[in-house]
């Protein structure tokens, strides 16, 4: 898709498909009326009989007939002017992008006057329009793909080039790829996202200048001593495996981050079996793993200034004869032992071992995603991740870069004194507690193995995966996590 920028009024324009943002009660704008004028009326009849106002979320549509070079005119509801962030523009862009699909249009061209932060409004409105077209079909007979998009300007009478709005732009395009690999990670069926498949998706993916892969197979694991991941992997069949993925800058990195990504391909409890309801949807145990290596695949379009080291440890948590037990301990690599009285809480398990192995490289941070604990849904539902974090400067960064870019995060506390709770009767500590404060109990036993390093954790339970279509994202995996990581990376 392309992307332009034209100096041209609502009257002269030439498009498929012509959206016009409105505020909530705001129909006496300028280029409504010219709008209006030029459709002899017809636009303020129409608009009178649907009761459109521009409230968020709305839409009308109108067919030109030839009055003007356009085709259609899509009036899009922005809301109160008040309420106007950047995800309103992303979720209004989305919503054009549909109606476009439902057309047949092959170019959009928006009438672009945002009252402030263009560059914001304009990479948002580009995420909006791409996001909004993604469709995981690969099973299905009957499937009709959504017709491209040849091109997408911004137009306004006087609208000149902004090198900040085209940067912001051309991030966006560069971007989004990222989040349709992680899509399509989680959307694959589990026994196909084994993890020997997704070590191979990582290799595929993640190529490009700076970019290399190293996938560690069972044996290397058990050389390497990765105790959790091996514990968890004994009830199946499939091999585990370990990703690293490092991008090293062009130039002298700013500071050096690692990111760590929870890679349960599948995740049925284990012995702890889940009930079968709760098992429909764990194939997107991997969310975590899949977000990371489709940040990482972009970086070296995006190229910051910072080295990345990511680490993804891989298995499916299944009830094989050989399956670890309730009971069973784990020693860690860095002495720590984990007694496992539920085999369900296995993620804290297997990213135990890749914290203690990257607070061994003494990054300056350590961010880890992870689909962790159903407590954390209960507690801010789907749409919202937990974040939990040593370092409120490291904190305060990451949901800085989650905001700009309408992924929903909320910081939940460390409570030492919950600490008491994770006490063992035979080891350093065990790996659930009472049914309180779940995602909270989950967060305090990873933090035992990062030493004092910042780090922050996100809890992506809920966002990770979603039941229902939204304006940006279809059933299934929604690559949360993506968009903010590399805008975390790319944040001076
Ligand atoms: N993968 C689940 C967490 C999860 C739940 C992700 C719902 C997405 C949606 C995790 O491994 C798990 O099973 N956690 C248990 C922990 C419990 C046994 C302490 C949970 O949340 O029930
Ligand atoms: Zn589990
Ligand atoms: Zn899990």
């Amino acid at each position: 898709m392309e992307t332009r920028f034209r100096d041209t009024g609502i009257d002269t324009i030439k498009s498929d498909l012509v959206v016009v943002p409105v505020h909530e009660r705001k129909l006496e704008e300028p280029v409504i009326r010219t709008l209006d004028r030029h459709l002899k009326g017809r636009l303020r009849e129409r608009i009178e009989k649907s009761q459109f106002t521009g409230g968020e979320g709305s839409t009308l549509l109108h067919a030109t007939g030839g009055a003007l070079p356009a085709v259609h005119v899509l009036l899009v509801g922005l809301g109160k002017d008040t309420d106007l962030d950047a995800h309103v523009w992303r979720k209004a862009a989305a919503r054009a992008r549909k109606e476009a699909a439902t057309l047949g249009a092959r170019d959009i061209a928006l009438y672009f006057a945002p009252a402030r932060e263009p560059a914001a409004a304009a990479s948002a409105i580009v995420e909006g329009v791409l996001l909004a077209a993604y469709q995981f079909n690969r099973y299905r007979s009957n499937s009709k793909p959504v017709p491209e998009l040849k091109s997408l300007s911004f137009f306004k009478p006087g609208l000149t080039r902004a090198a900040e709005t085209e940067k912001a732009v051309r991030e966006a395009v560069d971007v989004i790829p990222g989040v349709f690999l992680a899509r399509d990670l989680v959307n694959e069926p589990p026994s196909v996202t084994t993890a020997r498949f997704l070590g191979e998706q990582a290799e595929q993916n993640c190529r490009g200048r700076g970019l290399s892969v190293e996938v560690w197979g069972k044996k290397k694991i058990e050389a390497m001593k990765l105790a959790g991941l091996l514990a968890v992997n004994r009830g199946s069949h499939e091999e585990p495996r370990f990703i690293t993925i490092h991008y090293k800058p062009p130039v002298r990195p700013r500071k050096r981050v690692f990111l760590i990504g929870k890679g349960i391909t599948f995740d049925s409890g284990g012995l702890s079996l889940k009930p079968s309801k709760s098992m429909e949807t764990m194939k997107l145990d991997m969310a975590g793993g899949a977000a990371i290596i489709g940040a990482m695949s972009r970086l070296p379009h995006l190229r910051p200034d910072v080295e990345v080291t990511s680490y993804i440890p891989a298995t499916d948590n299944l009830p094989g004869g050989n399956a670890q037990k309730p009971g069973d301990v784990i020693r860690y690599l860095n002495g720590k032992t984990i007694e496992v009285l539920n085999t369900d809480a296995e993620g804290r398990l297997i990213l135990a071992d890749a914290l203690a192995l990257a607070a061994r490289e003494n990054p300056d941070c350590i961010i880890n995603l992870a689909t962790l604990t159903g407590a954390c849904v209960v507690a801010l539902g789907n749409e919202v991740a937990g974040l939990f974090s040593n370092h409120q400067p490291l904190a305060d960064q990451i949901l800085g870069a989650a905001r700009e870019c309408g992924e929903k995060m909320w910081q939940l506390p460390l409570v030492k004194e919950y600490r008491e709770d994770i006490k063992s009767s035979v080891a350093d500590m065990k790996n659930v507690a009472g049914p309180q404060g779940g995602a909270i109990i989950a967060a305090l036993i990873l933090q035992e193995f990062v030493d004092e390093i910042p780090w922050a954790h996100l809890d992506i339970a809920g966002p990770a995966f979603t039941e229902k279509e939204t304006p940006i994202c279809a059933r299934g995996g929604t690559g949360f996590g993506v968009r903010t990581l590399l805008r975390f990376l790319s944040t001076p």
